[in-house]
C-alpha cells in the first residue's frame, strides 16, 4: 500500500465508489470506508486527509448518518461532497434545510475569487448537481467560494480548519473539471503525492496471499477464460506456485479458440497446474430442450458447480478456495444503506463458491476495480488480448442463442461471432465498444443467394458503449465496417442469410439478449 491515503467514508451515494476511483486514477491510494468506521480503521490507512460521500438522506432524517465525531477533531482536512457537506455544516453549526425545489442535473457555477480548491479551472464551470437538501447558514469561520443562483454556498470552505465542501459532484465526468478539483484538494490541500500504481497492488495481493494461506496450505482456482480469474490465478502462482492448482470446465460455451488459449497459456506459457475438464456433452444434454433464459442460467450454473466439486474432490486436500471478488463486489456487499434491487437476471459468475462446500476464501483482488486488475494483468505478463477481452457472462453462448441451444447452433454463433470479432480489432474499434457480440435468432427469413432461395438463421450484432455496465448505449459503428461483417458472415457461415445491428440502448433493453 501506498505510504499514505485519501479514504472516503460512504454515506451511500450511488458514486461514492467513484470517489476512491478518481482518486486513485489521480495515483493518490485510497478506499472506501462506512461511514461509521472507527477512528483506528481510518488511522490505519495513513490519512492525508478525509472525504465525505454523497448520500441519499436528508440530514434532519430519523436514523439519517451523521458525520463520525472524532473527525471535528482529528487535525485532518475534510472535503465533503452534497449530503457530506451537509453534514459538516450542520455538524459545525451551520443550518441546513430543504428548499421548495430539488436542484438536479447539470448546472453552471462561479467562483467568487481565486482559491486553491479551484486551481487550474475557469470562474464560471459545469457541474453535475443532485441534492433536495442546501446550506442555508455557513458555520462560523467558512466562506462560500461558488455559487449558482439556486445554490448560494455551491462550494464553502474554512481555510484555517482545511475543511471544504461542495454541494456538486466532483466524482462524476458531467462535472466539467471535477478530476482537477479533486487532485486540488489532494495535492495542494493534503498534500498527497501521486505515487500510487496499481501495479503496486500485485506485490501486496502475492504478500497478502502468502500469509493467508501459509506455508503448508493448497489453493484450487477455477479459470472461466475472463480477465479476473486469470490475474487472480497468476498472483497466487506467483505468491505458492506449485500449490495452487487450477480448474478449467469446458463447458462448450465459450467462444472460438477460446478454451484452447486458456490451456496454451496457463499450463504451457506460465507453467501453472491446470485441470482441463471437458464437459462439453454435458452440458449440452442438460441443456436440449431448453428455451428459458433463466433455466439455462440455472442449469449450467448448478452444472458447473457439480463439475468442479467432483474435481476438488479429486485434488484431496486444498483447503482454499480462490475467487476473484472485486473491490465494487465488496463494497456492495458492505453497504446496507444501499437499497438492493429487483432481480431482472441472475448473474452467476463461473468460479462462485459453491454454497456448501467448506473451504476457506482467498481473494487476491478484493481491493481492486477492473481497470486495475486490468493494469495488474500486464504486469504479470497476461497477453494483451485476454487483458482487455470484452466481459462474458457466465452462461457464455447459452444466453446468446435465443432459444434451444445444439451443437450446430452454437457452431453458427461461434463462427459469426469470430468474424464480428476479428473486424472490430481490424478497425481499430475493439477497445472502442465495451462490449461486442452476435446472437443467434430463433428466427428464419427468406433471401436470395446465386439463382436460388433460402429460409435461412439471422445474426443480430449487439455492441455497446458504457461505463458500467448499468446503463450502456449502442455503438455508433461506421456503416462500413456494418456492411463488411454482414457481408462475411452471410458468406462464410452456413446457415445465415440476414444480419441485424441492435439499435437499443440500456434501459430500456439489456445488454445481452436473455
Ligand atoms: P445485462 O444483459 O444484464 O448485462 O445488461 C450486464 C453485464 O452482465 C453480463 N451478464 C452476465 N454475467 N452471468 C455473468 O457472469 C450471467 O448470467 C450474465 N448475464 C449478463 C453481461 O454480459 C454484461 O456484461
Amino acid at each position: 500500500m501506498s505510504d499514505h491515503s485519501l479514504p472516503v467514508l460512504d454515506f451511500g451515494s450511488q458514486t461514492a465508489q467513484l470517489i476512491v476511483r478518481r482518486l486513485r486514477e489521480l495515483g493518490v491510494y485510497s478506499e472506501l470506508l462506512p461511514h461509521d468506521a472507527s477512528e483506528t480503521q481510518v488511522r490505519a490507512l495513513n490519512p492525508l486527509g478525509i472525504i465525505l460521500s454523497g448520500g441519499p438522506a436528508s440530514v434532519y432524517a430519523e436514523g439519517a448518518p451523521q458525520m463520525p465525531a472524532w473527525l471535528v477533531n482529528a487535525d485532518l482536512p475534510v472535503l465533503g461532497i452534497c449530503y457530506g457537506m451537509q453534514l459538516i455544516s450542520l455538524a459545525l453549526g451551520g443550518v441546513v434545510q430543504r428548499p421548495d425545489q430539488r436542484e438536479y442535473g447539470p448546472a453552471s457555477i462561479t467562483l467568487h475569487a481565486a482559491h486553491p480548491l479551484f486551481d487550474a479551472t475557469p470562474d464560471a464551470q459545469l457541474v453535475w448537481m443532485s441534492h433536495g437538501d442546501r446550506i442555508e447558514a455557513l458555520p462560523s469561520g467558512f466562506q462560500s467560494l461558488a455559487a449558482n443562483p439556486a445554490t448560494p454556498f455551491a462550494a464553502i470552505g474554512d481555510d484555517a480548519r482545511r475543511w471544504y465542501g461542495v454541494q456538486f459532484h466532483p466524482e462524476v465526468v458531467h462535472t466539467e473539471y471535477g478530476r482537477t478539483i479533486l487532485g486540488n484538494f489532494s495535492f495542494h490541500i493534503c498534500g498527497a503525492t501521486a505515487t500510487w500504481r496499481p501495479a503496486e497492488f500485485v506485490a501486496e495481493a502475492i504478500e497478502r496471499v502468502r500469509t493467508r494461506v501459509g506455508a503448508e496450505g493448497r489453493v484450487i482456482c477455477a479459470l472461466s477464460g475472463g480477465v479476473d480469474s486469470a490475474v487472480a490465478a497468476l498472483i497466487i502462482h506467483r505468491a505458492i506456485g506449485e500449490r495452487l492448482t487450477c480448474v478449467f470446465v469446458d463447458n462448450g460455451l465459450l467462444r472460438l479458440g477460446e478454451a484452447e488459449q486458456v490451456v496454451a497459456t496457463f499450463r504451457e506459457h506460465f507453467q501453472v497446474p491446470l485441470v482441463a475438464v471437458n464437459a462439453r456433452e454435458e452440458f449440452l444434454s442438460a441443456l436440449e430442450g431448453v428455451t428459458d433464459p433463466e433455466r439455462k442460467r440455472k442449469i449450467i450454473g448448478e452444472k458447473f458447480i457439480r463439475i468442479f466439486e467432483r474435481e476438488a474432490r479429486t485434488l484431496g486436500d486444498a483447503k482454499f478456495l480462490a475467487q476473484g471478488t472485486l473491490y465494487p463486489d465488496v463494497i456492495e456487499s458492505s453497504a446496507p444503506d444501499r437499497k438492493k434491487g429487483v432481480t431482472i437476471k441472475t448473474h452467476h459468475n463461473v468460479g462462485g463458491l459453491p454454497p456448501d462446500m467448506a473451504m476457506e476464501l482467498v481473494e487476491p483482488l478484493r481491493y481492486m476495480f477492473k481497470d486495475e486488475v486490468r493494469a495488474a494483468g500486464l504486469e504479470l505478463g497476461l497477453p494483451a488480448e485476454w487483458v482487455w477481452r470484452h466481459p462474458f457472462p457466465g452462461p457464455g453462448l447459452a444466453v446468446r442463442i435465443i432459444g434451444p441451444v445444439s451443437h450446430e447452433r452454437i457452431e453458427t454463433l461461434r463462427r459469426a461471432d469470430a468474424i464480428f470479432m476479428e473486424e472490430l480489432r481490424n478497425a481499430q474499434l475493439y477497445r472502442a465498444t465495451q462490449q461486442a457480440f452476435a446472437v443467434l435468432l430463433p428466427v428464419q427469413s427468406v433471401g436470395v443467394m446465386g439463382d436460388g432461395r433460402t429460409y435461412a438463421d439471422t445474426i443480430a450484432l449487439r455492441a455497446v458503449t458504457t461505463d458500467d455496465y448499468m446503463t450502456a448505449d449502442w455503438a455508433r459503428l461506421p456503416y462500413d465496417l456494418l456492411a463488411r461483417i454482414s457481408s462475411r458472415i452471410v458468406n462464410e457461415v452456413a446457415g445465415v442469410n440476414r444480419v441485424v445491428y441492435d439499435l437499443s440502448s440500456k434501459p430500456p433493453a439489456t445488454i445481452e439478449w436473455e
